[in-house]
């Protein structure tokens, strides 16, 4: 274990998507094991806001507000090497920033559909490819990554997201095994539903709402990431329903899941708008 909230602040420690939602919550709640606190999104006003708030909590702590385009692969891995020059490397990355897209895929804007994927998928690989190799000389170090439900199973009706994070998540597994005996470890958390800007970004074509009981907090959600993280955990799912909801999706054969999720799909090509959603 790299760190654990009773230890002096100690650690370099990057949060993505720190400007809204899980990675808000995840800078809030690892402010008090972190020398250093790097907070990376597009929005600097928001990052500044949480910045200042957390400077005021945390005496001595140094808050590095970094705000970067993770479309950019360019622009992120100068983020990366900025930050081993900056803080000489960092000891807790955490993979959170991300976006969906709800819809037919045939329909989907393709630019949505690129940059989802620039900072979904090739953001955390430029990341976690430039800061692990210190950690690693380090020997010890923590990588988080946040990926879905989603990286588990599927549905019809979000299907390039779901590649996305069905990438973090055999990623994450796989690189936590060649890890071993390193000193640094991969811990990946595929929630269900959160309450957050999510929805917002991905679109809602059909309106349905989530029911309440199954969404959680973007704290709740951070809460049992952390704890995740400081347990040692390969992966966690929060929360009770989305945990059943994966499982059950987990444990049935293909064989089950391709008919029952064909009907889902008709029902989905029924309900989705079927006109282009933007440029492509
Ligand atoms: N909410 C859910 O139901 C849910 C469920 C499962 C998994 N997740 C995953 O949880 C993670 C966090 O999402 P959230 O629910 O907290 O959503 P959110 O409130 O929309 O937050 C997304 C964060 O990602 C950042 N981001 C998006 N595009 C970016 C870009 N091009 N460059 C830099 N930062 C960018 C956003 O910052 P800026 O816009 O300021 O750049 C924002 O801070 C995502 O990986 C998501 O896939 C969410």
């Amino acid at each position: 274990m790299v760190s654990s909230p009773s230890q002096p602040p100690s650690l370099v420690v990057l949060v993505t998507g720190a400007s809204s939602g899980i990675g808000a919550a995840l800078a809030r709640q690892l402010a008090p094991r972190a020398r250093a606190l790097v907070l990376v999104a597009r929005r600097e006003d928001r990052l500044q806001e949480l910045a200042g708030a957390l400077r005021g909590q945390h005496p001595g702590l140094e808050v590095d507000v970094r705000p970067c385009d993770l479309a950019d692969p360019q622009a992120t891995a100068a983020l990366a090497r900025a930050l081993v020059e900056a803080h000489g490397g960092v000891d807790l990355l955490v993979n959170n920033a991300g976006l969906g897209d709800i819809g037919l895929f045939e329909v989907a804007d393709l630019d949505k559909l690129v940059g989802m994927i620039q900072v979904n998928v090739v953001a955390p690989t430029v990341l976690t490819r430039l800061l692990l190799p210190g950690m690693i000389a380090r020997g010890r170090g923590q990588v988080l990554n946040i990926s879905s439900g989603f990286g588990l199973v599927w549905m019809p009706g979000a299907a390039a997201y779901e590649g996305t994070k069905h990438h973090i998540t055999a990623w994450s597994e796989a690189l936590r095994s060649e890890l071993v005996g390193t000193g640094v470890q991969v811990c990946q958390v595929c929630p269900g539903p959160v309450r957050t800007e999510f929805e917002e970004v991905a679109g809602n074509p059909t309106g349905q709402a989530v029911p309440p009981f199954v969404e959680l907090s973007a704290e709740d959600c951070a809460r049992a990431a952390v704890a995740a993280l400081d347990r040692g955990q390969a992966l966690a799912v929060p929360g009770f329903w989305a945990w059943l909801g994966i499982s059950a999706g987990r444990i049935s054969p293909r064989w089950v899941l391709r008919p029952v999720f064909g009907l889902l799909g008709r029902l989905a090509r029924a309900r989705l708008p079927t006109a282009p959603r933007a440029t492509g």
